[in-house]
């Protein structure tokens, strides 16, 4: 099993002041950070972490791991990602089931897997690596989606499943993914969550998106939308306490605007484990 946490946020540069100066420590119990913002040598990103850490437990959130590349797990990452882990010493480290690189270049963005048995023999071998490398477990996190393979013979939720059962990983559960892949590719969320496996799940995302009539687009610029908020009710159901936080990447307001919206998460959190406790219907 992994620590719960309680409730995060994702630490961004316009909240740094209200974070690190403030004589009101802000009502968050762990901070997410994208690892890649800090994988630079000293310098003020470093010491503002480093202040950060020094009050609150922080999760490694990296976006260019490219786990499902056919290319070989790029070692300078691996360095640079190892050197922050000494120095921070994070409670979770994670990345995205996706794959960004090819030949060595890199296309900036997360691209979907086919979900076929040689993918996940491909990704789990990897994660085995990555994990024997830096000497700790990771979570994968399911990525939000826009188009599928017709070669994909396993449902997302599965080879989710497998990789963690037989990487022995863990999994960062984005409900808001959850949601936009499932809109977009008619996919059933309640069998997508029951694919899960509760004890493989290291933490959860919540975000929102926007709807674009023919699509949803993963934009992380808007408020948790009702229908990720029942999804995350379910789930918190189904999995029992877990590390929650919200991600806000554009349109960031102000902090206190999200400590309102993480509150919300507390309280949906609370009533979920009353349901799964039996105390309510
Ligand atoms: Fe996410």
């Amino acid at each position: 099993m992994f620590a719960n946490l309680g409730f995060g946020l994702g630490l961004r540069t316009v909240h740094y002041g209200d974070v690190i100066d403030s004589d009101v420590v802000p009502p968050v119990d762990w901070w997410e950070v994208i690892s890649e913002n800090f994988m630079v040598e000293g310098g003020n990103p470093r010491r503002i972490l480093r202040l950060v850490r020094e009050r609150w437990p922080v999760a490694l959130h990296g976006v260019s791991l490219s786990i499902g590349t056919v290319d070989p797990l790029d070692e300078h990452y691996l360095a640079q990602l190892a050197a922050l882990i000494a120095d921070v010493e994070p409670a979770i480290v994670s990345d995205h089931l996706c794959w960004m690189t090819l030949g060595g270049h890199s296309g900036h963005d997360l691209w979907p897997l086919p979900y076929t048995e040689e993918a996940l023999n491909l990704v789990v071998r990897k994660v085995q690596q990555v994990q024997d490398r830096l000497k700790r477990r990771i979570l994968l996190e399911n990525p939000s989606t826009y188009v599928t393979f017709s070669a994909s013979r396993i449902a997302e939720g599965e080879f989710m499943a497998e990789i963690a059962k037989r990487a022995d990983c863990g999994i960062l559960l984005d409900v808001n993914n959850v949601y936009v892949s499932c809109r977009n590719h008619g996919w059933d969320p309640q069998a997508y969550l029951a694919a899960i496996p509760a004890e493989r799940v290291g933490q959860i995302h919540l975000a929102g998106h926007t709807d674009f009539g023919t699509h949803l687009l993963d934009t992380h610029d808007h408020p948790v939308c009702d229908a990720v908020w029942s999804l995350y009710r379910d789930a918190i159901i189904k999995l029992g306490p877990r590390s929650s936080m919200i991600e806000r990447d554009d349109a960031i307001p102000p902090l206190a605007e999200l400590l309102t919206e993480l509150a919300n998460v507390r309280a949906l959190a609370a009533d979920a484990l009353a349901v799964r406790a039996g105390a309510l219907p």
